[in-house]
């Protein structure tokens, strides 16, 4: 599946941050084979949010792994001023690059800077800004990613208000653009998130702080109504 066909499906994304990073190339063989086909990093650059982790360097070195087995590398970038990095991030094989509205003034633009990379372009939204804040740039993006945690951190429980703003998001964005749910996504509340129009699921601790990371990767899919 090319990662157009991939944005235009449900899906589960797992995200590597709560992987074990000694064996990340394991763990990611592993969500892989259970069905997992959209593999989650989340940039963080210790400024848009306190903690550093990740960056270009880890997104080429799945690269390869992830497209041979026809997956896609959904970029999440918790940075300042994500316009700079654009180009780093697509040259290391990112397939999908999403930025924060919270994070530069010039949100069209990275957007167009996105798309021009040959990426395709998510905005995302922290819990506090509201869902009308992509009005004006709604019909460019291929994803709009909802905080359902504030970001920076797995293992964080899912607010619950979040839901009815999933649906404003919906509803804002029409049925063509993937609609992304990130923080505290496990068995009990992807569920709910799908009824309200998601249709990307990212799920971290619940998957790699699992005994069984493919088990629990086919739950959340299967509670999500996600392609397992
Ligand atoms: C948090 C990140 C998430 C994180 C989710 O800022 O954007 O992608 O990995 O972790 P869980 O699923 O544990 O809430
Ligand atoms: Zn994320």
């Amino acid at each position: 599946m090319t990662p157009s066909d991939l944005l235009r499906s449900r899906r589960v994304a797992p995200s590597i941050l709560s992987s074990d990073f000694a064996r990340l190339g394991e763990q990611v063989a592993d969500v892989m084979a259970a069905g997992a086909r959209v593999i989650h990093v989340d940039v963080m650059d210790g400024h848009f949010v306190p903690p550093i982790t990740i960056g270009p360097l880890i997104v080429s070195a799945l690269a390869d792994r992830v497209h041979g087995a026809g997956g896609m590398l959904d970029v999440h970038l918790m940075i300042e001023r994500p316009e700079r990095q654009i180009e780093e991030f697509a040259k290391a094989g990112a397939d999908n690059v999403t930025l924060h509205f919270e994070a530069t003034p010039h949100v069209h633009r990275t957007v167009q800077l996105i798309h021009e990379h040959g990426c395709s372009a998510g905005v995302a939204l922290n819990p506090a800004t509201p869902a009308a804040a992509l009005a004006e740039v709604a019909g460019d993006l291929d994803l709009a990613l909802c905080m359902t945690v504030n970001p920076g951190w797995g293992g964080q429980p899912f607010i619950a208000a979040t839901n009815d703003k999933v649906r404003r998001l919906r509803a804002l964005l029409g049925d063509a653009v993937a609609l992304e749910v990130d923080g505290g996504i496990d068995t009990a509340t992807a569920g709910p998130c799908a009824e309200a129009g998601a249709t990307f699921f990212v799920a971290g601790s619940h998957i790699f702080g699992a005994d069984d990371p493919a088990a629990a990767y086919v739950a959340v899919a299967q509670a999500a109504g996600a392609v397992v």
